[in-house]
C-alpha cells in the first residue's frame, strides 16, 4: 500500500507537504544499485579462485526480435552479479594474481555520439574506471594486445593469455563472441599455450548467488512487495465478464507504475479451463461466472525475480468444490512453509506438500490409495503435475544444483530464497473425475527467505485465505458498482 495520499491542491500548503511527504517515504524512491556490493561480490568471487588462474565474463548479446526491433536489452545474469553493468558488448576480466593492482578489467565499445543520439548514451573506455569501479579499461579491440601485455607483467611470460593455468569463463550466452574467442583460444592450444583447463564459471556464480547478500535482499523484497500489491490489484479487477488481459494489466500495471522495468516472466493469467494449463501466457479469454481465475505474476525490480500466484473465484465467493480444493492447497502450503529454517533438507518441502495434498485428495476421493504411498510412487502427480519449490533471484527459476553428488538434497540456509507452491490441477474429461471438479486449477505460490532461525514470507502481503481472498475480490466489484 502506499503509505501516504495527497489530498491537497493549488496551495503552497499542499506544495509544502508534497515535498514532506517524499523526502519522509522512502519506500516509493526507486532502489539504486549499490556499487560496493558488486565489488564485495567481485572481490569475494577471486578469492575462490585457485593461483595462477584467470576469469573472464561476456555481457549478454543484444537479440533480435523483428526485421527492424531488437528485444529489449537484459544484461546476462551472471555478469550482472559481478559487475552491475548493464550495457551489451562489455567484456570484463578479473585477474586475483595481479601484481599491478588492476584486479578488475573492462573491455568496452568506444563511445560514439552520433549512435547515442539514437540509442542513448553509453559508458566507454574513458568513463569506465570511474563509472563501474573498474582498475583500467580499454576499447574492445585492444582486448588482446592489453591482455598479453597483463600476462607479460604477471607471469613474465610473452602473448596473450600465456601464463595463467586455469581460465574461468562466462559467456553471457553471446554465441558470436564465443565463437570467435573459441577459435583464438583453440588456435593458442595447438601450440601448446594458453591456459590448459577452461572452467565454467557459472558454477562458482550461482554457488554465490544461492546465498542473498543484503543488496539482493533490498531488490527482491521490493519486486515481491510490488507484486505482492499487484496482486491485490488484479484481485479487484475481476468479475464475470472480464478479459483475462484485463485482470493481467492491473497488475502487471501497477508493478510497472512502481518502477519495475520488466515483469520476471510472462505473466500467466488463466480463467476457467486456463487455469488448468501451468504455463498459460494468451491472456485472451473473457472470465466467467462461477469460474477461478489464476494468476501466476511477478515484477522483475532492479534485475530481481519474485514469483507470486493467487487464485480466486471470478465472482467473489468460492463454489463448495473449488473451496475443498483451493483449502487442500492452502494447507499443503502453510504446512511446508511453516518447517522452512537452517538446517532442513530442501526436499523436505516437496515432501511435506506432496504429502499434504494427497492426503487432501484421498480424502475427498479424487485419488484412490495411501497417501504416503502414492506419494512414493509419485501417484499424486496426476493431478499436482509439477514440484513445489525452485530457487529465486536474478532468475525467477534461479540456477543451482538441488541436490549434491551423493544425491542428497541441499540443505537450507539462512539467505536462500525459493517459491513454495503447491497446485492441483483438474481440466475437463480427466478421466474416473466427476464433472462437477472439471476446470478447477488452483496454485498457491510465495516466495520465502530462509532466516537465522525460520523464515519469511517475502509476498505473502497478497491475501491467501479464502476468507480474505473473497473479501478482496468483492472489495473490487463493491468499488465497481458504486463508481
Ligand atoms: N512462474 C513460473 C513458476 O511458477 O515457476
Ligand atoms: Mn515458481
Ligand atoms: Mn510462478
Amino acid at each position: 500500500m502506499r503509505k501516504f495520499e495527497i489530498g491537497v491542491r493549488r496551495s503552497i500548503l499542499g506544495v509544502l507537504l508534497l515535498a514532506a511527504a517524499s523526502a519522509a517515504f522512502p519506500l516509493d524512491a526507486p532502489l539504486k544499485p549499490d556499487p560496493a556490493a558488486f565489488a564485495a561480490r567481485r572481490q569475494k568471487f577471486m578469492a575462490m579462485l585457485p593461483p595462477k588462474s584467470i576469469a573472464i565474463l561476456r555481457s549478454a548479446p543484444v537479440r533480435v526480435m523483428t526485421n527492424d526491433v531488437d528485444y529489449p536489452y537484459r544484461q546476462d545474469n551472471d555478469f550482472y552479479y559481478l559487475t552491475g553493468i548493464a550495457e551489451d558488448d562489455v567484456t570484463a576480466v578479473l585477474r586475483p594474481d595481479a601484481p599491478d593492482g588492476k584486479k578488475y578489467v573492462l573491455f568496452l565499445r568506444p563511445r560514439d555520439l552520433r549512435r547515442e543520439a539514437w540509442a542513448g548514451v553509453r559508458v566507454g573506455p574513458d568513463e569506465a574506471v570511474a563509472a563501474y569501479g573498474a582498475d583500467a579499461a580499454f576499447a574492445l579491440k585492444d582486448f588482446e594486445t592489453k591482455m598479453a601485455e597483463f600476462d607479460r607483467n604477471t607471469y613474465k611470460m610473452s602473448g596473450y593469455l600465456i601464463g595463467p593455468e586455469k581460465l574461468y569463463l562466462s559467456d553471457g550466452h553471446d554465441t558470436a563472441w564465443t565463437t570467435e574467442f573459441d577459435k583464438n583460444y583453440q588456435q593458442m592450444r595447438s601450440h601448446d599455450e594458453g591456459p590448459a583447463a577452461v572452467v565454467d564459471a557459472r558454477g562458482l556464480i550461482h554457488e554465490m548467488r544461492l546465498i542473498k547478500d543484503a543488496e539482493d535482499l533490498r531488490f527482491l523484497r521490493r519486486a515481491a512487495e510490488i507484486s505482492a500489491q499487484g496482486h491485490v490489484r488484479a484481485m479487484q479487477a475481476v468479475a464475470p465478464e472480464k478479459w483475462e488481459f484485463e485482470v493481467q494489466a492491473a497488475l502487471d500495471g501497477w508493478c510497472y507504475a512502481n518502477g519495475a522495468r520488466r515483469m520476471a516472466y510472462p505473466s500467466i493469467d488463466g480463467s476457467g479451463p486456463n487455469t488448468c494449463i501451468l504455463h498459460y501466457e494468451d491472456s485472451t479469454r473473457q472470465a466467467k461466472d462461477g469460474e477461478l481465475f489464476l494468476n501466476d505474476s511477478g515484477a522483475e525490480y532492479g534485475m530481481y525475480a519474485t514469483d507470486i500466484t493467487r487464485t480466486y473465484p471470478v465472482n467473489g465467493r468460492f463454489s463448495p468444490e473449488q473451496k475443498a480444493i483451493y483449502e487442500i492447497v492452502l494447507e499443503a502450503q502453510k504446512k511446508a512453509m511453516a518447517i522452512v529454517k537452517p538446517g532442513i533438507p530442501h526436499d523436505e518441502i516437496e515432501k511435506t506438500a506432496a504429502l499434504a495434498q494427497a492426503e487432501g485428495l484421498v480424502k475427498l476421493g479424487l485419488l484412490q490409495g495411501d497417501p504416503a504411498t502414492l506419494v512414493k510412487g509419485m501417484g499424486h502427480r496426476k493431478l499436482t503435475l509439477h514440484g513445489v519449490s525452485h530457487w529465486v533471484g536474478l532468475d525467477v527459476h534461479d540456477q543451482c544444483p538441488y541436490r549434491g553428488a551423493d544425491g542428497k538434497s541441499r540443505v537450507l540456509e539462512p539467505g536462500m530464497v525459493f517459491t513454495i507452491e503447491p497446485g492441483i490441477y483438474i481440466p475437463a474429461n480427466t478421466p474416473g473425475v466427476d464433472p462437477k471438479w472439471w476446470n478447477i486449477g488452483v496454485r498457491i505460490e510465495d516466495t520465502v527467505l530462509v532466516t537465522k532461525d525460520g523464515s519469511d514470507c517475502l509476498s505473502c502481503a497478497a491475501p491467501r485465505d479464502v476468507a480474505d481472498v473473497e473479501k478482496t475480490v468483492q472489495s473490487g466489484k463493491n468499488r465497481i458498482a458504486a463508481q
